[in-house]
């Protein structure tokens, strides 16, 4: 059933105090709701609708009196006054068959929640909208030692404790968590001078990897003070760190709930890019404090409001707090293998879309990261002091209040000139192509961009959109000929003239067309540095010579666009390499080898920076040249090319290798994971060299797990493996989150012919459980994301994802729709594989009883 964007209507009832009893039991819980409802003055409709499921109703009052209700699958109704009253009801819930992990759950022996998006109907009888606030006060009864839920703690006792929250939410953000839990506790003092006592919750187990969490806590209200001018506002902020999580993180108020691989972390058993994630997951659910909690989404419809802001929110964090063009390549690499992959195929949608079945499959990569970028454009194309001013007004404006995109995107003007179609971005969905031209005339260089966005299943007809084009001028030596110019490309074509021999040259609109002029051929012509810092989230084709790129590469002051250009020959050389027309230039070859001996850029730079683009990356290069990808092709060309810089860098891999060691105690930050990042790069050519035994050596004696898990990646089919291996299970088979990367690594890391078979085998491991999310991910998603290694031509990496996919749509639907993805790409293979795929998507979607998530997800994908 399909829900439109243009159906809302306002909620008949307002509803002005929640008051909930839990009386928690593993498989029957009791929870008794006390409700003020209020006609809503706004609304025509009478009728009174809540929704609920997965519970039994025991009893309801309204004002005192029992009353009849009419149960439906998914909610009741009942006669109600036509004046304000009291609902009551109790219901029972059974938290230890919920495996779907929506609503409130168990895991390993804890209670806890999880409500967005439609989670909290399956808690007790409710009008579960997001615009529909209210102030809640929960009491838990229950004899584990930790009872927790939002607000503050008001009372406790023996076997209870009771919680207010004095901030209208929606009962999205409802949240418990009642545990045999300890605290790593902290305390926080804000701008507004409020004592704020900060917690991380988890099994005692545990106690010893939550230090950087609070860190990072810490770090994020400091920086959201400063930044935005932004202040905590309860009393108390709890975190739980939970095993069995659907998700990332939470962000229900004042007590987020947090997969334990986003907040635990300690150095013998978290990787640096573990350390990183946890640090940006940590400020994203803070931040929504404000962009989230007390500005909410007035319906799923606008869940870029709080997403796409909260992301780029979370980007600027880590900007700030590390290397930012490091922290924008990383933003980019995720940008482009995630969301460029869905918006070219069939569930490309808009960010702020129209319809959907269930609003679980829309938690996209296009809306959170998409819409991050978005807001990134509005603030390059207004500048930061009014993009500022423009956020305070959305704080002044609708604090406490549910709303849209347009009432966020009236704070900035909406008549502003400057922004005229910018709406367009969260209504157009797709990719758009730009396409640059230069032409000379004498020291005059001409620029034509022109844009196209493909149509696409749900959008047939796309407009231009307005795209800023963030471009610089380098010379020969890679001096800036301009500071970086924005030009605002708002219609199908433009184009630009700019002499580049006065004295500031600038650029100026010109109406002719670059088609009757001449390319500069002269090789000290200076260079265009194209959408710098990838200010907006297209697909460049500017065909720029491979002298320009080398240029690029290795002089151009916008960091971010000195690593594209070499990733674009690098696309481009691997890409022939692919297709069997070429092989690598010597020139780039050896630019190669000297971008990773550079003194001048950061080791995490270089580290990014001689990583070679993914098989996925490649292959939709390919076919956007509108060749068929061949997937082994692709992973022998890029086993050929690692192969080749080995052996041409080989004379200073040790040097570089010894130079970059860390030696003082283990520090997660920029400067140290950049070197480990760096040697680790250098570890994996020195392997291709000695066959793995300076990576035994690091397996071996490793102090910490990036270095350790980093050589074993290495390790994997070198004669060192099984050993290795093993080695490692032994020692880490008590910590979880270890033994999901062990599970991880083999496949992510197993020959393409392997990966399956790999896979297979380790599905009937014994610490294999389909129930845990992180462990699945682990084991399937880690061979869906092994490019070459899923999609071998025989198809038995599709069969087995397909089969375990039926297994866990009975057992968790959420996560089985959202690993449906792992076919989207079915279009972009060559017809044998494409159909393999089809095959096992319809085999799957034949299931008897697959769930309505898995069912919208595979009927999309299959088109
Ligand atoms: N709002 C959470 C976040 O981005 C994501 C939770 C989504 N959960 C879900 N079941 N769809 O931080
Ligand atoms: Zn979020």
């Amino acid at each position: 059933q399909t829900i439109y964007l243009a159906d809302y209507t306002v909620p008949a009832y307002h509803v002005d105090s929640v008051h909930l009893t839990f009386q928690l039991h593993p498989t029957a819980t009791r929870v008794t709701s006390k409700i003020a409802f209020r006609p809503n003055p706004e609304s025509a409709d009478r009728a009174f609708y809540l929704h609920g499921e997965h519970m039994k109703l025991i009893s309801a009052r309204i004002d005192g009196q029992p009353v009849d209700v009419s149960l439906t699958p998914d909610g009741l109704t009942a006669d109600v006054p036509d004046a304000p009253f009291i609902w009551e009801a109790e219901v029972e819930i059974d938290p230890q068959s919920n495996t779907a992990l929506e609503g409130l759950y168990l895991s390993n022996g804890m209670f806890c929640t999880q409500c967005e998006a439609e989670g909290f109907r399956r808690i007790t009888y409710y009008p579960d909208r997001p615009d529909v606030m209210s102030v809640f006060t929960v009491r838990i009864m229950s004899d584990l030692p930790v009872l927790l839920s939002n607000g503050n703690p008001t009372d406790s006792g023996d076997g209870w404790a009771e919680w207010h929250d004095p901030w209208p939410k929606p009962a999205y953000l409802f949240a418990l968590v009642a545990g045999d839990l300890v605290a790593h506790s902290d305390s926080f003092t804000t701008s507004e001078g409020r004592d704020v006592a900060l917690n991380i919750y988890v099994r005692a187990d545990d106690i010893d990897k939550c230090a950087f969490g609070m860190e990072a806590l810490k770090a994020s209200m400091v920086w959201d003070e400063r930044v935005y001018g932004r202040a905590y506002d309860l009393d108390i902020f709890n975190i739980v760190a939970v095993d069995d999580f659907n998700m990332g993180a939470m962000e229900n108020k004042g007590l987020n709930i947090f997969n334990s691989s986003a907040v635990l972390a300690s150095p013998e058993t978290a990787t640096d890019a573990n350390f990183e994630r946890i640090e940006a997951i940590i400020a994203h659910e803070y931040f929504h404090n404000w962009t989230g909690n007390r500005i909410t989404c007035r319906d799923w419809f606008q869940l870029c409001l709080k997403e796409g802001l909260t992301v780029f929110r979370d980007q600027q964090f880590t900007a700030d707090t590390r290397d930012p063009a490091v922290a924008r390549i990383n933003d980019v690499n995720a940008l482009r293998g995630r969301q460029f992959r869905e918006d070219a195929g069939p569930l490309s949608h808009a960010v702020r879309p129209d319809s959907f079945v269930e609003i679980n499959n829309f938690y996209t990569a296009t809306i959170y990261e998409k819409g991050a970028e978005i807001i990134r454009m509005l603030m390059t194309i207004l500048g930061e002091e009014d993009y500022y001013k423009g956020l305070t007004e959305y704080f002044d404006r609708h604090d406490g209040q549910a709303v849209t995109i347009e009432d966020f995107f009236a704070c900035f003007g909406d008549d502003d000139p400057r922004l005229a179609g910018f709406s367009r971005w969260w209504h157009q969905s797709g990719t758009p192509h730009v396409t640059i031209e230069q032409a000379w005339q004498g020291s005059e260089l001409t620029l034509t961009a022109r844009q196209e966005t493909p149509p696409s299943a749900q959008q047939q007809h796309k407009e231009a959109l307005p795209i800023p084009l963030a471009v610089g001028l380098i010379d020969a030596d890679g001096r800036d000929l301009t500071p970086t110019s924005v030009l605002m490309l708002n219609d199908t074509t433009q184009s630009w003239t700019i002499d580049t021999r006065t004295t500031t040259p600038a650029w100026r609109d010109t109406n002719a067309s670059a088609s009757d002029q001449q390319n500069s051929d002269a090789s000290d012509a200076p260079t265009l540095s194209l959408n710098r810092g990838f200010a907006a989230p297209i697909i460049l084709h500017a065909d720029q010579s491979e002298n320009d790129l080398l240029r690029l590469m290795a002089h151009d002051s916008d960091t971010f666009s000195a690593w594209e250009a070499g990733r674009t020959l690098a696309l481009n050389t691997l890409g022939d390499m692919a297709r069997g027309i070429k092989t690598p230039s010597d020139a780039y070859v050896d630019a190669w080898c000297l971008s990773l001996r550079s003194e001048d850029r950061a080791p995490a730079f270089r580290a990014l920076a001689s990583a070679l683009p993914s098989t996925m990356d490649i292959a939709t290069h390919l076919k956007s040249q509108g060749h068929t990808p061949d997937p082994q092709a692709i992973y022998d060309a890029r086993e050929t090319l690692s192969q080749q810089f080995a052996e041409a860098a080989q004379d200073s891999l040790q040097r570089l290798f010894a130079q970059h060691q860390v030696t003082q105690s283990y520090r997660p930050d920029a400067e140290q994971s950049g070197k480990r990042a760096l040697c680790g790069r250098i570890l994996g050519l020195i392997t291709r060299l000695d066959g793995g035994a300076e990576a035994a050596k690091q397996h071996a004696n490793a102090d910490n797990m990036t270095s350790q898990l980093t050589a074993l990646g290495c390790l994997i089919g070198t004669e060192h493996a099984t050993k290795s291996l093993e080695a490692f299970y032994q020692q880490w088979a008590h910590e979880r989150l270890v033994i999901d990367k062990w599970f991880g690594i083999q496949i992510g890391q197993a020959a393409p012919a392997d990966a399956s078979k790999v896979a297979k085998f380790l599905t009937e491991h014994e610490a294999f459980n389909v129930k845990n999310p992180n462990r699945f991910r682990a084991t399937l998603g880690a061979l869906a994301a092994n490019t070459a290694g899923f999609h071998t031509a025989g198809g038995s990496g599709y069969a087995l994802l397909a089969d375990w996919l039926i297994t866990l749509d009975g057992i968790n639907p959420q996560t089985t729709a959202r690993m449906t993805s792992a076919f989207e790409t079915w279009a972009m293979w060559d017809s044998a594989r494409g159909e393999k795929m089809r095959v096992e998507m319809k085999r799957i979607l034949s299931t008897p009883n697959l769930s309505s998530d898995t069912t919208e997800m595979i009927t999309r994908i299959l088109g």
